[in-house]
């Protein structure tokens, strides 16, 4: 039985260990990614990337949502769209902007992507799957790997299905989310339904779902025996987790490790979109690294309202000092 330590290959290319990032719109950007690897992932995907917004987005978008750190590989990026020949020009881009790999979006429940006919809504639309993950194959000349669901609604296998025509077509691993599209983020995952496809499929399957915690990540690891498992809403605000997994930290991180780090972000911040973008846009952040040191509703008020980064930055130093104290 392997452990979330070992290595795994997609499409002959090894992973140095078993835990993945997962993609995370409007939050996996090349940053997020950098610090998922420097806490020991093996690798990370990016936000989900509109297909239609790289095909005729300008470059602005170009440089934002392609932008790779090179000490982040490797790195997956992960294009959304319903339309292959978009796909296929995007799977360029992609593989112009140096990634490793390209994953597809085919499980993205929110409406504004299903309406579209992307996202979820491919797991009714097979043939349109299969030519998307084709055209992106052809475009971009790298393995390339589809998120999927386990199907619309409660009692459809429709992802099930589809997995297998994707792999047949070239599809190098599936990154599986076994809620059903329904269930947005909220239930259990059916994790009797992932070990199928695990035992089923001739590729590997990455789990994804469920995995908030250091012990559920292990257990559903090896209740599934998937080739690796996607940490989602249980690494926000804490890298650590991927450290701690890989058995190489321990216990929770001091209130000034913490402080560090979301200084660190908030440097990247800066760097990635300027000081008053990033002043906004790192609002979402900020909940997270508090929930980390465990603050109260008082306590985190500063932080969490902060206007602005130097906002941040003070709330951040006046919080260090006395928690590390
Ligand atoms: C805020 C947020 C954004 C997400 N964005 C994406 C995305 O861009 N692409 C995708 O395939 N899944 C996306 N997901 C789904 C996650 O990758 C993951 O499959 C899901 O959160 C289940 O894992 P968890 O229960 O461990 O959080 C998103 C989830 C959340 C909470």
């Amino acid at each position: 039985m392997p452990s979330l330590t070992d290595p795994f290959r997609i499409a002959g290319r090894t992973f140095e260990n078993r835990l993945v990032l997962a993609p995370l719109a409007g939050i996996g950007n090349w940053f997020v990614r950098l610090q998922a690897r420097r806490y020991g992932a093996g690798l990370a995907v990016s936000e989900m990337v509109s297909s239609f917004g790289l095909k005729y987005g300008d470059e602005r978008t170009r440089r934002e949502f392609l932008r790779i750190h090179p000490d982040e590989h490797p790195v997956s990026i992960q294009l959304f769209g319903h339309d292959a020949e978009a796909m296929r020009v995007a799977g360029s881009k992609v593989a112009e902007a140096g990634a490793d790999l390209i994953d597809i979006n085919m499980g993205c429940p929110v409406r504004k992507v299903v309406k579209t006919g992307a996202g979820a809504s491919l797991l009714e639309e097979p043939d349109n799957a299969v030519a998307i993950a084709r055209a992106a194959i052809e475009g971009s000349g790298l393995p390339v790997t589809v998120k999927l669901r386990s199907g619309q609604r409660p009692g459809e296998r429709t992802g099930v299905e589809l997995a297998h025509r994707l792999v047949e077509a070239g599809v190098a691993a599936i990154s599986f989310h076994p809620r059903h599209a329904s269930q947005q983020h909220k239930g259990a995952p059916d994790l009797a339904l992932a070990a199928e496809l695990v035992a089923e499929l001739e590729a590997p399957v990455i789990l994804s779902g469920g995995l908030s915690s250091d012990e559920r990540a292990v257990a559903a690891f090896e209740r599934t025996g998937a080739a690796a498992v996607m940490l989602a809403r249980g690494s926000f605000g804490n890298p650590w987790r991927f450290a701690r997994l890989l058995g190489r930290y321990e216990g929770e991180p001091s209130a000034t490790e913490v402080a560090r780090e979301l200084e660190w972000v908030i440097d990247r911040g800066e760097e990635h979109l300027g000081v008053e973008r990033a002043g906004r846009y790192l609002r979402k952040f900020y909940p997270w690294y508090a929930d980390t040191l465990g603050l109260t509703k008082a306590e985190r008020r500063e932080l969490v309202e902060a206007p602005t980064t130097s906002d941040a930055r003070r709330a951040l130093e006046a919080l260090a000092v006395p928690l590390a104290a």
